[in-house]
């Protein structure tokens, strides 16, 4: 049974599965912010139609000039790219037949994009998921080794965040070898582990960002590349190759800053009951502190029994089959609202109170 390499795909996985679709779905295996989209964005939506007969401007200004000037970079170190996708395909070309380790488990899409350039793909997994920690010694053996090395931050999908100063370590430890940081779910934090403020002092590192998470913008597709040499990339991508929309949209998204912070605020106090409850019945989860996390029932649970009885219920959680280290074993679960959380809280403690192998 082949399951949806990705989340946001209800209808794919209850196909594969074989179920019937509930009328009513709550889809918790993908992480876009449930307040949807700024109001600003809606209020601005009328006037937008004027801009669709525009060609957008083809380094996509002047939204890089905002990205720039909210990151303190210039704006030729940001390449606006048709959502972080479209930035991680261009990468992949750039490394194309090069080694490439990935810290796993991680964004199934860098493994994709890379095989199709036929890189050479190692990988290290984590030997503590909750908390996303590796084997030093191990991982240092692979960079020496390494041409490039992807670390997703806060990772997807465990949501754990790795210090600035961890990876700082490592980008100066290894010169030569390319670090590709994505920062996709930053925006979810207080920002203060980003690398981004490492781009002026070090070539060897580029950041992938995305506005689909934190803006609800993933029908949009809108992201950006920083880095030093970020620039010399434009020459591999479409010449329009971002919208005149997507760029509109993106301007008066990271003016709203109030919005961010409100989420983000509504998303780690829920983050937090989400985990008080997932300690409560005894399972496993990550120290996540984007807005999703990884859980793992005890034991005595069966993972496969537990994802078919809450698709049943319409309530979809990420399943990790795809995912290194993970063997469908743990789930990954998105913050929404308090509502929805209760929703799946209500049919989580139904099965754990009702399914143990261990009851008479
Ligand atoms: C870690 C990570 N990076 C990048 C992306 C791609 O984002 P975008 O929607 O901007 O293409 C995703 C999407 O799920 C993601 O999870």
């Amino acid at each position: 049974m082949q399951l949806p390499a990705h989340g946001a795909n209800a209808s794919a996985l209850y196909k594969a599965m074989g179920l019937t679709m509930p009328e009513k779905v709550i889809d918790l295996s993908e992480n876009v912010n449930a307040f949807g989209l700024p109001a600003a964005v809606k209020e601005a939506w009328p006037k937008l139609i004027d801009q669709v007969s525009r060609y957008p401007h083809e380094q996509a200004e002047p939204f890089r000039s905002l990205a720039a000037k909210s990151h303190q970079v210039i704006p030729q170190q940001v390449l606006v790219t048709n959502g972080a996708a479209e930035g991680l395909m261009v990468l992949a070309q750039h490394f194309k037949g090069q080694d490439i380790l990935l810290l796993e488990p991680s964004f199934s899409e860098y493994k994709r994009t890379l095989q199709q350039q036929n890189c050479r793909i190692h990988s290290i997994v984590a030997t503590d998921i909750t908390c996303y920690q590796f084997d030093l010694d191990a991982l240092h053996r692979q960079l020496q080794q390494a041409n490039v090395c992807y670390i997703c931050n806060p990772n997807n999908p465990t949501g754990v965040v790795t210090e600035q100063s961890w990876i700082e370590a490592l980008i100066k430890a290894y010169p030569t070898c390319i670090f590709v940081v994505d920062e996709a779910f930053m925006d979810w934090t207080d920002e203060t582990q980003s690398v981004v403020p490492l781009i002026k002092h070090y070539a060897n590192v580029i950041v992938v960002r995305s506005m689909t998470k934190m803006f609800a913008m993933a029908g949009v597709r809108l992201g950006y590349l920083l880095g030093q040499q970020v620039e010399r990339l434009r020459a591999s991508l479409p010449h329009w190759n971002v919208s005149q929309l997507a760029i509109e949209l993106g301007l008066i998204c990271l003016n709203e800053q109030k919005f961010s912070k409100n989420s983000r605020d509504y998303s780690e106090q829920l983050l937090g009951k989400m985990k008080q409850y997932f300690h409560s019945i005894d399972c496993q989860y990550t120290d996540s502190r984007a807005n999703y996390l990884l859980f793992q029932l005890p034991k005595n649970y069966n993972a496969e029994h537990f994802f078919l009885y809450l698709l049943e219920r319409g309530i979809v959680l990420r399943h990790t089959k795809n995912y290194e280290g993970l063997y469908g074993k743990w789930f990954r679960i998105a913050v929404k609202t308090e509502e929805i959380w209760q929703q799946a809280r209500k049919e989580m403690d139904d099965y754990v109170q009702n399914y143990s192998l261990l009851s008479p």
